[in-house]
């Protein structure tokens, strides 16, 4: 939640800053603003509630000294979303942006107004400023200043801190959420994604917890926040390409990256598959040790889904048992896994904070923990025994798309890892995961957008709408009610299609849309039956899947060519994610940034 960019560099730096807002503007949008030294040498503070685009207006002709600046996008955690809550906040010469949550804040609040600090915002990052202002006067050094002021703060934090006395120079830290180092010529940023300042330079680093980056056109050094030890700086170079995190020709981030599903299934096999694509590898596992006597998948949202595939598709291969456990539930129960479990943890942004204490709580009671996460350096890979990278480039649009396919992707590779390399059964589905992304791409190509767009008006037209499935199906059901919902905000639910007829039916009447994926084929006669039940009672049922085996089924609504392993899966998620695009697009919504949503949850 919330996306901070600090810049050090000979560059005006209100445009820098501006532009990076634009590319962190899926991880909030309630408010947002900028810092930077105007002309007389003084920070100006320029700070707007609303979308980017109100700040934008409000800059207009602004500019900056070369040197330090900081900007801020906000989704809202303590204080409404208006302009006095909007970062950057200030101290007397104490300028910052916070991303995080203080969780002593009233402790430290009262601390300070017994002081006598008066505060302007009702944030906790206001807090950190009066704290930072109080450890500067003390100390004449902004560095040393942010050691003292953030001793005995608790709760999470990625800061970008400047100070008038100091121009030119910018301190950067970090404890529980992201922050990633970018250096170029002779200028460096501190941004909460890569996307940021990609167009500026790939290098990147991501800043390890509690140390403090002290960022200045002529260069850049790391200290230990405890204790002012220095630290080395190691940056790497990352592959992806300026123009991934750019909308092309597309009008929206959400549809490119639909499109964009057959790339990410594509990279994250890359490296992965030996001997001419006969054997499944994943080196990353090896340190683990001996295969897991169960797996216990964490995680939330769309990423719960990918797991509950990743049960079927294990179980369908191995006798390793698979519980899958949404995050924020499970990080509160006691675990009672068996000896020798993983706990895996699925995570696109890496950086969710269920996920990531769920995980926490496997480490403790000694299991081992893994992480797939779509974020190299995030904090997932640092807080896990092992990684697994899906590789579906930046996701923008805050409902996960290619993600999730990359996900998909990473649990089918699971499964045929875990799997006996001489089954048959195996080796075909590895033959059909590897054809898959080019299955996906021809499917892609042709699809039917008028059959979409039918399809997606009907959903608007409809009191609500369910979605049903069984076995594979299942996951992609409640994968499709969650895309809808979240993005053209209509009613809308998932469930088993055995479940119908303990309770849901109920809810099935003329003006009722039902949706069924049907890419599971062995439940096929199973999911009619259902549909049966449903239209005996007045609902109209949309069905994806490829034509039934029994030629008394009636034909697919939106038919899918004949599947090949699970590689249904992708294509009628591509199909449910199409349909959720299309309709909110007809919504006229904001459909890369849902309202309320934002696309790393960093909180609990
Ligand atoms: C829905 C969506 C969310 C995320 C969830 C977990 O489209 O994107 O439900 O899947 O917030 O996020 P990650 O995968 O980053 O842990």
């Amino acid at each position: 939640m919330c996306g901070i960019i600090g810049y050090a560099g000979s560059r005006e730096p209100v445009g820098v800053v501006s532009e990076a807002l634009s590319r962190l503007e899926y991880r909030g949008y309630d408010s947002s603003g900028v810092a930077f030294f105007d002309k007389k040498g003084s920070i100006s503070v320029v700070r707007a509630s609303g979308k980017l685009s109100r700040l934008v207006e409000a800059l207009q002709g602004a500019t900056g000294l070369p040197g330090a600046a900081i900007g801020h996008i906000r989704w809202a955690t303590h204080g409404a979303p208006t302009e006095e809550n909007a970062h950057p906040h200030r101290s007397g010469p104490i300028v910052l942006v916070h991303n995080g949550i203080i969780e002593n804040e009233r402790a430290l609040r009262r601390e300070l107004i017994g002081e006598g600090c008066v505060f302007s915002s009702e944030t906790d990052t206001e807090v950190l400023a009066h704290r930072i202002h109080r450890a500067y006067r003390e100390e004449g050094d902004l560095q040393a200043a942010v050691r003292k002021g953030l001793s005995g703060v608790e709760g999470s934090y990625a800061l970008a801190v400047m100070c008038e006395e100091s121009p030119g120079q910018l301190v950067a830290v970090r404890k529980g959420a992201p922050l990633i180092l970018g250096e170029a010529e002779g200028e460096f940023f501190a941004a909460s994604d890569i996307p940021a300042f990609l167009k500026w330079t790939r290098r990147v680093m991501p800043l390890p917890p509690e140390v403090l980056a002290i960022l200045s056109p002529e260069g850049l050094s790391l200290c230990r926040l405890e204790d002012g030890q220095p630290v080395p700086a190691v940056f790497e170079e990352v592959p992806w390409d300026p123009v991934q995190a750019e909308k092309g020709h597309y009008r929206h981030f959400m549809e490119k990256e639909i499109f964009e599903g057959p790339r990410a299934i594509i990279d994250t096999l890359e490296g992965r598959l030996a001997e001419e694509n006969s054997r499944v590898i994943l080196p990353e596992l090896l340190r683990l040790g001996p295969n897991p006597t169960e797996i216990v998948f964490v995680a939330c949202g769309t990423s719960y889904h990918a797991g509950l595939l990743g049960r079927l598709m294990i179980e369908s291969f191995s006798p390793i048992s698979v519980r899958v456990e949404i995050a924020s539930e499970f990080r509160y129960r006691p675990l009672r896994a068996r000896k020798g479990a993983w706990v895996i943890g699925i995570s696109q942004s890496g950086e969710t904070a269920d996920t990531l204490g769920a995980l926490e709580l496997a480490r403790k009671e000694g299991y081992l923990t893994v992480g797939i996460t779509n974020v190299g350096g995030s904090s997932i890979t640092r807080e896990t025994d092992a990684t697994l990278l899906t590789r579906a480039g930046p996701e923008i649009g805050v409902a996960s798309t290619k993600a999730f396919i990359a996900q998909v992707t990473l649990v089918w590779l699971l499964a045929l890892y875990f799997g006996r390399r001489e089954s048959p059964e195996v080796r075909e589905s590895l033959a059909a995961l590897v054809r898959s992304p080019a299955r996906l791409e021809g499917f892609l190509g042709s699809v039917d957008s008028s059959a979409i767009e039918r399809m997606a008006r009907q959903v608007l037209d409809s009191r609500f709408v369910i979605f049903i499935g069984r076995g594979m199906d299942y996951p992609l059901a409640i994968e499709g009610a969650l895309k809808l919902k979240e993005i053209t905000y209509r009613p809308a639910d998932g469930y088993p299609g055995g479940e119908l007829k303990h309770g849901p039916i109920a809810l099935v009447e003329r003006g009722v849309l039902v949706v069924a994926p049907l890419a599971d084929s062995s439940l096929r006669p199973k999911e009619m039956s259902n549909i049966r039940e449903i239209e005996a009672r007045g609902g109209t049922v949309l069905t994806i899947g490829p034509a039934s085996p029994d030629p008394s089924d009636p034909s697919p609504s939106f038919p899918l060519p004949a599947c090949q392993g699970w590689d249904g899966v992708f294509l009628a998620s591509a199909v449910l994610q199409l349909l959720a695009y299309r309709a909110a697009s007809l919504t006229g919504n904001d459909v890369d940034q849902p309202r309320n949503l934002a696309k790393s949850v960093t909180v609990e």
